[in-house]
């Protein structure tokens, strides 16, 4: 699916702008602070629900608002020119509820949004996908797990809420208490963090081939780059796509096994909450032996890798939103990056100039929360 046209009202400092996209590349251009990042986040919105800022959703209502919305026209892929796009309307709250409209109609959960539209995002901040602890991690594999299958995002929030169940007994629980009570948990625990698991380790197996090419690709030069699931609860188990049987009972043995330390520690303390996808570069853990500018070109090559693997399952490739990120990369990888560039809708935001090789379907100036286009001249 494409985007056709955006419409913004009193998202961030957006009171009310509009644009036309165009099914290349669209480059939103304009000084500092003056509302670029906004437009690709509230496109980011539409696809995974959130911010790709990590902003929470009353951050992206305008000061002084109660709801922001997040309009725009989706055309389905192939379908024939006759067939009009669909409407998609987000209403954003403050405080409570969000609302969707599809088509004008209101959509019985909001979250059935999800696998409406999708994005892959390239920002200055990925490094952090490399550098920071084992929860950037974990939410980049469950993001593309959401964005291959929508019911994960169901899956998520089952295993998220039996944790927050579990731990808030934890936390209050005195010894009159029967820590039976804990088995319910327990089952749920496993059934939704087993699924969780199985969903991580398919999706590991469809990234390794694309991100070992597209490491090579951005950093201009060959590696072994790995990726290993690590989760402490299998013991010495190595988990991967061959043993998606063994997730269940092992993560089972490992909650029960841990229930007296749980009780004196009130907190779970084991399950796919801690687990970690341990990328490496020739062997070695990139987070720690990495210089600066693998750990960049892997970061890089962990959002192509997704985007590829979604292009394949999916059938479409998502549209891309980059975020100011030539700014931040040599030239040689900018320059790689460009070249590898799939081939999608992009929308790009820049304060400065961007590669000569990134042509530019028509440049959009950013201005004080204000969007004017101009068509490109020639390209
Ligand atoms: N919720 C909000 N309400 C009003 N203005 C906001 C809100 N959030 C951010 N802004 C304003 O938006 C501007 C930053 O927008 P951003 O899209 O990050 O700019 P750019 O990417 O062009 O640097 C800042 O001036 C900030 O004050
Ligand atoms: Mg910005």
């Amino acid at each position: 699916m494409q985007l056709a046209h955006l419409w913004l009202t009193d998202f961030r400092g957006h009171q009310e702008s509009e644009v036309e996209v165009g099914p290349g590349i669209t480059v939103f251009a304009g000084g500092n602070a003056q509302g670029k990042t906004s437009v690709l986040e509230a496109v980011g919105w539409l696809a995974r629900m959130s911010s790709f800022r990590g902003a929470p959703d009353s951050a992206l209502v305008r000061v002084g608002c109660e709801k922001a919305i997040v309009r725009a026209e989706i055309v389905p892929a192939n379908r024939g020119p006759d067939v009009r796009p669909d409407l998609i309307e987000a209403e954003i709250a403050a405080a409570g509820r969000n609302r969707v409209l599809l088509n004008r109609k209101p959509l019985p959960r909001a979250r059935d949004l999800l696998g409406s539209l999708r994005t892959t995002v390239f920002a200055p901040d990925d490094l952090r996908l490399v550098k920071a602890g084992p929860a950037e991690r974990r939410t980049e594999l469950d993001d593309l797990l959401v964005a291959l299958s929508p019911r994960y995002d169901a899956v998520q929030s089952d295993y998220e809420r039996v944790l927050k169940h579990r731990n808030a007994w934890l936390r209050t629980w005195s010894r009159a208490d029967d820590p039976a009570t804990l088995d319910v948990w327990d089952e749920q625990m496993v059934r939704a963090g087993a699924e969780l698991v199985r969903g991580r380790l398919k999706l590991l197996d469809r990234l390794a081939a694309p991100l070992g090419k597209a490491y090579g690709d951005v950093a201009g030069a060959a590696a072994d780059v790995s990726g290993a699931y690590e989760a402490a609860w299998a013991g010495d188990v190595i988990l991967d796509e061959t043993r998606l049987d063994d997730v269940a009972p092992l993560l089972a043995e490992a909650v029960a096994r841990s229930r007296s330390a749980d009780l004196e520690r009130r907190l779970t303390l084991v399950g796919p909450h801690r687990d970690d996808w341990r990328l490496s570069i020739d062997g070695l853990d990139a987070r720690r032996y990495a210089s600066q500018g693998e750990q960049r070109s892997l970061a890089l090559a962990v959002r192509l890798a997704g985007h590829v693997v979604i292009s394949d399952v999916v059938g479409e490739p998502p549209v891309l939103l980059l975020d100011d990120v030539f700014s931040e990369l040599d030239e040689s990888r900018a320059n790689n990056l460009v070249a590898h560039m799939p081939i999608a809708q992009a929308l790009v935001t820049t304060a400065g100039t961007l590669p000569p090789g990134l042509p530019a379907e028509r440049v959009v100036w950013v201005a004080g929360g204000r969007l004017e286009a101009r068509e490109e001249q020639g390209q």
